[in-house]
């Protein structure tokens, strides 16, 4: 029998160019990966503009107002109990106190790269998410490309090339 799918709620927190992208790849049909257990819904965008800059992000992303909030503010949006999963998408210098504000209020958050600007911010936001036992995840998705994700962690593996003190990649 076919198993009803696990619908996640998101909350999008900035209009920018990766928001745009992110949706669009967001509203795909599962089905097209294979996918049959969950299914995604956005149900609220944020601006930190003006409402209406959230209703020209719905306009750019070909999707239909009905059921989804519009706010033009990041408050209103976190305060939002029909949203599960809020997810980032502002400049990096703003993703601590974004992602801190959504955590704060018990939201699941998945936050764009470059995750926070020093690494006390980052652990800053791991303790808040465990203790608010959430979900937080940086949106690095060559994370999950299988074949780079296994190459490169082969060169990583002991003795194979040393330490790693630092990675520079580029797409060629
Ligand atoms: N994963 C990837 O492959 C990938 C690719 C590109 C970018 N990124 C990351 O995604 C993040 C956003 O990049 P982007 O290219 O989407 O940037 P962008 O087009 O400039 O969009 C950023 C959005 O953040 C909001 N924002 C809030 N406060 C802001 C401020 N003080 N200054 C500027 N914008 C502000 C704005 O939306 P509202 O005012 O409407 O809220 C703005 O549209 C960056 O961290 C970047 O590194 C990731």
């Amino acid at each position: 029998m076919a198993q009803t799918p696990h619908t996640v709620r998101w909350g999008i927190l900035a209009t920018g160019f990766i928001a745009q992208m992110f949706v669009r790849d967001l509203l795909c049909n599962p089905a097209l990966r294979d996918v049959s257990d969950v299914a995604h819904k956005v149900v609220a965008v944020a601006s930190s503009r003006s409402k209406e800059s959230a209703a020209g992000f719905l306009e750019k992303v070909n999707l239909a107002p009905e059921g989804v909030q519009l706010y033009g503010s990041y408050a209103e949006l976190v305060s939002d109990p029909d949203v599960d999963c809020v997810y980032v998408a502002t400049p990096h210098s703003h993703h601590f106190q974004n992602a801190m504000l959504a955590l704060s209020a018990g939201k699941n958050v998945l936050c764009e790269k470059a995750f926070t600007v020093t690494a006390s911010q980052a652990r800053k936001l791991a303790e808040t998410a465990r203790a608010k036992n959430v979900f937080l995840m940086e949106a690095v998705w060559t994370r999950y490309f299988p074949s780079e994700h296994q190459r490169s962690g082969s060169w990583s593996s002991p003795g194979a090339i040393g330490t790693v003190y630092r990675v520079i990649g580029e797409w060629s």
